[in-house]
């Protein structure tokens, strides 16, 4: 057997570490995969000391440090020029820089930490982005493609053909392009690098992309196989390897440009986001369509940040030369490390004689899960008074239908931005005014940001103009429009919805709620978005969900099969 542990969560900076996540990878296949802000409650935690999720995956599988085979990091390997050595001294080592002879001396401390005396495998980050799609995918001959802020050195873009599951680089882009525009965008418009971009998309629906497309077009153009920006949105090391006088990444520090900053006083928000959101897929379906040429290849997979614009992955799976589209479930960052960890694992396998399977990922349930012991003993530590019930998934559909707004907590957490029936709350699509009603206890989302449908994979035709799978709620979809006003609390403004088809191969527990609900109202559809607080990362323990329950964020929480009514608090 190859085992293999991957991790991410290297910081690029002392004060921005972020995304840090820890999995397992046994033969091929994903054991144990767990973000770490959903164990420290830091939203998108990097950790610079220590990472509670490689403790959590090796608790998961019952797996031992001594059984892992190699460690996987998707950064290229560090240098080894000792950081006292002055002629070849950087900024970038106590910057903590991924390069950094300060990293490596961290990471040999992490592994000491927890006894894992396995060699380390630094893979490429954007190969790392690559091959968490493919690998991933089931799909072993397409176009692979990754975008996202910045990789290693300046890398914010890679197209590759994959034939047979082998990679081979078709395009490589070493400076900012798509990522570092819409993040200058979502910074214009005042939402949040790194954590609003989801934002933008979602407001430009409400705006008109013309009076200001024509002044932003030259900030992304293509040609070929070329994609050139001319936004720097972030101050950054424009990264020179072959510089080793001393303090050279200090010479190489950019400050960012970012001349949408002037726009965003001349336009509305919502169009200035309209004509972001619009140039990003025009010029991304250009780079698709290029790609697609060269490599001959019509399916397409994709991963990094910019994969998690669902109306973009939308768009390109409408995209004539596309035949069919899979974006991995964990297109950012908190997800490479699983293209690293299965590229090695692949490559151990390999050199043993065995085949590598790419098996087509149908769930995200990777994370921690707990007994009812474990259960009992948080409410009870919360003092929350519950009651047994004999049939979990009907009782949650009764109350859905009531128009209660329900905590669900069942089975292992899911690994990904998105809950997917394990850690969801859960709410009656059919009525509009749930939008506000989970607004006011859980999520004070902003005005437009939609709430999404988890729908049975056998009503996905009756529902979608497309009626294809997507288990993953990261690909945008039309509505049929006769049935617009049936699901009016999951359908954003154009019409469009981020679904979870559910099938009960892949959470027969989920299937057989949605199911219930369809046979009290007709609709096998429910509202679910993740649980959590705004602000907070998912729900991950059963102490997490009791808390929210304190907090009042849910009017009844469902977890395993004891119901706990928010209103009765034990004195
Ligand atoms: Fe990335």
């Amino acid at each position: 057997m190859v085992t293999v542990l991957g991790m991410y969560g290297w910081p690029r900076w002392l004060t921005s570490a972020h995304e840090g996540s820890a999995l397992i990878v046994r033969d091929g296949r994903i054991l144990a995969a767990i973000e770490e802000d959903r164990i420290t409650r830091i939203k998108h935690d990097g950790q610079i000391i220590l990472w509670n999720s490689i403790k959590d995956v090796l608790r998961i599988t019952g797996i031992k440090a001594s059984e892992i085979d190699a460690v996987a990091i998707p950064w290229e390997a560090p240098e080894e020029t000792a950081f006292y050595d002055l002629k070849n001294f950087k900024l970038a080592n106590l910057a903590g820089y991924p390069y950094s002879r300060v990293n490596r001396i961290r990471l040999n401390f992490l592994m000491q930490c927890y006894g894992i005396d396995a060699p380390i495998r630094f893979v490429n980050h954007h190969r790392s982005h690559a091959a968490s799609a493919l690998l991933t995918s089931g799909i072993a001959d397409c176009s692979v493609l990754t975008l996202d802020g910045q990789g290693d050195r300046n890398e914010s873009l890679s197209a590759w053909e994959a034939q047979n599951n082998v990679m081979k680089c078709v395009a490589s882009i070493d400076a900012p392009t798509f990522g570092d525009f819409f993040s200058a965008a979502t910074n214009a418009i005042g939402f949040k690098i790194n954590d609003g971009e989801g934002k933008t998309m979602g407001i430009a629906s409400y705006g008109d992309p013309k009076p200001a497309y024509d002044q932003i077009k030259d900030f992304l153009n293509v040609d070929g196989l070329n994609v050139r920006g001319t936004i720097d949105n972030s101050a950054r090391i424009q990264v020179d390897v072959s510089d080793t006088k001393p303090f050279a990444s200090y010479r190489h520090l950019v400050k960012g440009n970012n001349p949408m900053m002037d726009l965003a006083k001349k336009f509305k928000k919502e169009d200035l986001a309209a004509a972001a959101q619009k140039l990003l897929e025009d010029r991304v379906l250009e780079f698709v369509r290029n790609v697609i040429a060269r490599t001959g290849k019509h399916k397409v997979c994709l991963a990094g940040g910019v994969a998690l614009n669902m109306k973009l992955n939308q768009k390109i799976r409408e995209m004539q030369e596309v035949e069919e589209v899979y974006v991995f479930p964990n297109p950012g960052d908190s997800g490479v490390a699983v293209g690293a960890a299965l590229l090695v694992c692949k490559d151990l396998m390999e050199a043993e004689g065995k085949t590598f399977s790419n098996e087509p990922m149908i769930h995200t349930y990777y994370g921690t899960s707990y007994t009812d012991e474990e259960v009992l003993s948080a409410l009870n530590e919360y003092r929350l008074e519950y009651q047994e019930l004999k049939d979990p998934e009907k009782a949650a559909a009764d109350l859905i239908s009531e128009g209660k707004v329900v905590g669900w907590f069942q089975g292992r957490l899911e690994f990904g931005p998105r809950a997917l029936g394990n850690r969801s709350v859960l709410a009656d699509p059919r009525n509009e005014g749930m939008k506000d009603k989970i607004n006011k206890y859980l999520k004070k989302r902003d005005w437009f940001m939609p709430f999404a449908p988890s729908m049975l994979s056998e009503a996905k035709e009756e529902y979608l103009e497309e009626g294809v799978e997507a288990p993953f709620m990261i690909m945008g979809f039309n509505v049929k429009k006769e049935k617009i006003k049936e699901i009016p609390a999951v359908v954003h403004v154009d019409g469009t919805v981020r679904p979870q088809t559910v099938t009960a191969d892949a959470n027969p527990s989920y299937w057989k709620l949605i199911h219930e609900f369809e046979k009290q109202s007709g609709v096998p559809i429910v509202l679910n978005t993740s649980f959590n607080r705004h602000g907070q990362p998912m729900v991950r323990s059963p102490e997490d969900a009791a808390l929210h329950v304190v907090w009042g964020a849910v009017e009844y929480l469902i977890i395993h099969k004891y119901l706990v009514d928010a209103k009765v608090k034990i004195g």
